[in-house]
């Protein structure tokens, strides 16, 4: 059956930070229907919750309380990975490191500490935990946690949601991306936009479908996730909508789009390195009205940023957050010993200095930035 089939493996461990600094865009919403869906088709799928509102921990039904072993003392006091996370029960194989609340104070601890930009990197290269994908969830913030979050993946994943306003700001967090290549994470690629919140109803959102693919090209998932109630019920019943109602609408988008993202990212050479050229997979139809059929691997981020430092700790969060805690009793903590970490046998760093290959031109999506008032924008 199409749904049962399972998904390819990736041929080395893919690591998609998916962030957006506005608010409300669908990040979470995002980060745990793919991991639900890649896990449910054979994958296996750490989800790293680094927004402090633990709104990923929430809907994957783990228990972020405060005082519960987090991604917080992996990064302020580097715990190994391994220890911290714990398995959802939404499917076999998908795994969770959450976040407490106590992570809202890792934007400013971290800025005094040795490596604040390389702290989850590390971390993820010294976990054990066997995983294909690991997703990590940003707070709406371009600050220190997105930073660590930008220097730890290989892809971006951005969600945009089909709004007004969708594409402001988008700039700054592609310059901050810029920023984060030239100086830390060379092999980091915009490999993914998703559309979000689409509303048929309205002529915004095709507007806005077109805006995006027009900057963005073959990115652009063929997956756009509709407006649906369902998934904005899930995470107050500590679930993803794969499980809580897997026919609606948003469940079956996130499916499609799980295996898009799936296959996109199987047929890549080793070393991932194709995803920022953006070419579609052969035989990926796309519509005819899709300006992404163009050559050229469209807006990339690319290098050649201006010498500056990281962007340095400067976020606020929004509060978008679903429903309380749903309590999650019987999740068991990986590696339960109490290997503290000073001096953890971190990974050497294998995929770091790869060619940068495929980063396209650094034109293209200064235009995204400031995207205004579409004309017939009524909804
Ligand atoms: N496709 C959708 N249809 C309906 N509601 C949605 C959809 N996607 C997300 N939502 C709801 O919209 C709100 C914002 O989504 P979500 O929390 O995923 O965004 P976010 O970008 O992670 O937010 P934040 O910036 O606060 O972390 C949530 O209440 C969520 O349940
Ligand atoms: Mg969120």
């Amino acid at each position: 059956m199409e749904r049962r089939r399972p998904f390819p493996r990736p041929n080395r461990r893919r690591i998609i930070t998916v962030a957006n600094q506005k608010g409300g865009v669908g990040k979470t919403t995002t980060t745990v229907n793919l991991a639900a869906a890649l896990a449910m088709h054979g994958i296996r799928v750490l989800v790293v919750d680094l927004d402090p509102q633990g709104n990923a921990s929430t809907a994957l039904g783990v228990d972020h309380r405060s005082g519960t072993p987090s991604i917080y003392e992996v990064l302020v006091g580097d715990r190994p990975l391994d220890e911290i996370v714990v398995q959802s029960g939404e499917a076999e194989g998908l795994f969770c490191a959450p976040a407490t609340i106590d992570l809202a104070g890792a934007e400013i601890e971290l800025v005094s500490l040795v490596a604040r930009e390389t702290r989850l990197r590390r971390a993820i290269e010294g976990m054990r935990n066997e995983v294909d994908y690991v997703l990590i969830d940003c707070p709406p913030s371009l600050g220190l946690l997105t930073v660590n979050a930008l220097v730890a993946a290989r892809e971006l994943l951005i969600p945009i949601q089909c709004e007004y306003y969708a594409l402001e700001g988008l700039g700054q967090l592609l310059r901050n991306v810029e920023l984060v290549q030239a100086h830390l994470n060379q092999e980091l690629r915009l490999s993914t936009i998703l559309l979000t919140m689409y509303d048929s109803r309205t002529r915004l959102a095709d507007q806005v479908v077109h805006e995006v693919k027009e900057h963005f090209g073959d990115r652009v998932l063929n997956t756009t996730i509709p407006r649906n109630v369902r998934l904005a019920e899930a995470p107050s019943y500590g679930q993803s909508a794969l499980t809580y109602d897997p026919a609606s609408r948003g469940s079956l988008s996130y499916l499609a789009a799980a295996r898009e993202l799936a296959e996109r990212g199987a047929d890549r050479g080793p070393r991932g390195g194709g995803l920022a050229g953006g070419a579609p997979p052969v035989g990926d139809a796309r519509s005819a009205a899709d300006p992404a059929s163009r050559a050229d691997p469209g807006p990339g981020v690319g290098a050649g940023a201006p010498a500056a430092a990281a962007p340095n700790a400067a976020g606020a969060t929004s509060g978008h957050s679903p429903a309380g805690h749903p309590g999650a009793a019987g999740f068991v903590a990986h590696g339960p010993t109490e290997r503290h970490a000073a001096g953890a046998p971190y990974g050497p760093a294998d995929h770091r200095g790869g060619p940068a290959d495929g980063y396209g031109p650094a034109d293209g999506y200064e235009a995204a930035d400031g995207y205004g008032a579409p004309n017939g924008a009524r909804r």
